[in-house]
């Protein structure tokens, strides 16, 4: 039996589909905090079970006969490790076999201030006593999509990366790392899985990508971490969300995102999406 929490995620969706490629239905869990969101997946045949981060008692039952557990991080940034201990306790004392866990692109030496949850469960994990595997992700090249039009608009795509270099992938190329391991028949505990795209760019280089596919004039404005920071609350974003965003940018200028391990393609057996194909399907 294989568990994939956060299955009504976009990552945990993905992982289920690459999932079905190789596993029967029946041998799947979908762990969710709300069931009705997964309905189609239920219809599939996979097993739908519900799964609260914040209530423990629930995890009980979804985890019965687990031999294997995704734990697909929460994105309840601040709350997550007391959600995530939960988790890994669920799954010990169910004897899950192996936990595998979506951590963070070198999270033990990231600058990025989202390392510190990771680096606290991978600390659980290794304090569990249960095998685990950990699967260390990169940047989604998602996360900057949603910014093409805003930033065609004004002529400008702000950040504050500076020169750093960002080996990004596309989330569905994390998504088969993750149904890789889960799925495969050889040992995959004590692992740790460095995972970014095959090809690595800078900001100033994904606006020109940008212009290039559309046609029309973007420059990259490289902005110091406050002032990118007060233009995010400008915009809207709430505080803790423009902190982690310059955050991550400051620490993506320090070269945090970046990785030519090319492990990610290995596991895979194909090579990540290129950026200029993410672009193309934000253009459309
Ligand atoms: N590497 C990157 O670039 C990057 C970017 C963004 C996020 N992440 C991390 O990767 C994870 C997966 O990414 P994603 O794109 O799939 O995020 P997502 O679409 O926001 O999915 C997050 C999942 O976590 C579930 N969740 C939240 N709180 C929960 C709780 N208390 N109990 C059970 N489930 C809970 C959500 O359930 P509901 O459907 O019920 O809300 C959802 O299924 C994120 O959660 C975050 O930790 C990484």
């Amino acid at each position: 039996m294989l568990v994939v929490t956060g299955a009504s995620g976009q990552l945990g969706r993905l992982v289920i589909a690459s999932l079905l490629d190789s596993v029967p239905a029946g041998e799947i869990v979908a762990a969710v905090r709300d069931p009705a969101k997964v309905q189609d997946l239920a219809a599939r045949g996979v097993q739908v079970r519900q799964a609260d981060y914040d209530r423990p008692d629930t995890l009980a039952a979804a985890f019965a006969g687990a031999d294997k557990v995704l734990l697909v991080s929460s994105n309840a940034v601040g709350q997550r490790v007391p959600q995530h201990r939960a988790v890994i306790d669920a799954a010990k004392a169910a004897g899950a076999r192996l936990i595998a866990y979506t951590s963070l692109l070198h999270a033990d030496t990231s600058p990025l201030p989202l390392a510190a949850e990771h680096k606290e469960t991978e600390a659980l994990l290794h304090a569990s006593g249960v095998p685990f595997v950990l699967l260390r992700n990169g940047w989604y090249t998602e996360n900057y999509l949603g910014a093409v039009e805003p930033a065609l608009q004004h002529g400008a795509l702000l950040g504050g990366a500076g020169t750093g270099r960002i080996a990004s992938a596309a989330r569905a190329d994390y998504a088969a790392a993750a149904a890789a391991v889960l799925a495969a028949r050889d040992d995959q505990a004590g692992k740790v899985y460095e995972l970014a795209g095959d090809d690595a760019y800078t900001l100033a280089e994904l606006a020109a990508e940008i212009a290039r596919q559309s046609g029309r004039s973007l420059a990259y404005r490289d902005l110091p971490r406050h002032e990118y920071k007060a233009v995010l609350l400008q915009i809207g974003l709430p505080e803790g969300l423009a902190e982690l965003v310059s955050g991550s940018d400051a620490g993506a200028a320090q070269g945090g995102l970046f990785d030519d391990g090319r492990q990610l393609s290995k596991l895979i057996g194909r090579p990540t999406t290129p950026l200029a194909a993410s672009v193309a399907t934000a253009l459309e």
